[in-house]
């Protein structure tokens, strides 16, 4: 459609070839870089070097992490590793891209993927459930706040894609 994209993640091998293959695919602009959302200064550093270039009309929140366990045998740091992501993670960019609109003074877009159990729980992976609903709460929160100052934030909740990646490690044998 015309966009200009901006991809971030853990690894850059992989980065590099999604942006390859975007932009093969679209004949589009896709640059990445490489950033671990749970990492504040991490997340300020991308988004001072995407907004050197020119402000981000709107940020997608797709990081996430998941795995399937029992709540009772989740360790402090596994509980961490996924509400890192889901919960922190999520809120880090977002709050350091509308930080950037309002200092424009312009608008701004966010969209932020949850999951159908943001609302009803779900049993076996409690820190995604948990982080969702609290993406879904900020996103109904700052609707509130920024709205009035042209930021508009929206989330989805596709439901289950049944790929290799997810189906393996949420509907195992
Ligand atoms: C129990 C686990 C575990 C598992 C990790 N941990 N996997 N505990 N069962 N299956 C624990 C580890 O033991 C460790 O705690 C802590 O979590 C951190 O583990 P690391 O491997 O060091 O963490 P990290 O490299 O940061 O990666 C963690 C992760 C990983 C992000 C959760 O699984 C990952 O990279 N997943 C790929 C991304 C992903 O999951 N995508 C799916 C998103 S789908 P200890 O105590 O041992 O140190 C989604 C929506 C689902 O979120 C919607 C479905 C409908």
């Amino acid at each position: 459609l015309g966009a200009e994209l901006v991809i971030c993640g853990r690894r850059e091998e992989v980065l590099a070839e999604t942006a390859r293959e975007h932009s093969a695919e679209t004949g589009g602009t896709v640059s990445h870089f490489r950033c671990d959302i749970r990492d504040p200064q991490a997340v300020e550093d991308m988004m001072d070097a995407i907004w050197a270039e020119g402000p981000l009309d709107i940020l997608v929140n797709n990081a996430a992490g998941n795995f399937l366990c029992k709540a009772e045998e989740l360790s402090p740091n596994g509980l961490n590793a996924v509400l890192g992501i889901v919960l922190q993670g999520t809120a880090y960019c977002t709050l350091a891209a509308g930080r950037r609109w309002i200092a424009a003074g312009r608008g701004g877009n966010v969209l932020s993927i949850v999951t159908t159990y943001a609302w009803t729980g779900s049993a076996y992976v409690l820190p995604s459930a948990m982080g969702k609903a609290g993406a879904l709460a900020m996103t109904q929160s700052l609707a509130v706040e920024w709205g009035p100052k042209g930021i508009r934030l929206n989330a989805i909740a596709p439901g289950p894609f049944p790929t290799e990646g997810a189906w393996s490690r949420l509907v195992p044998n």
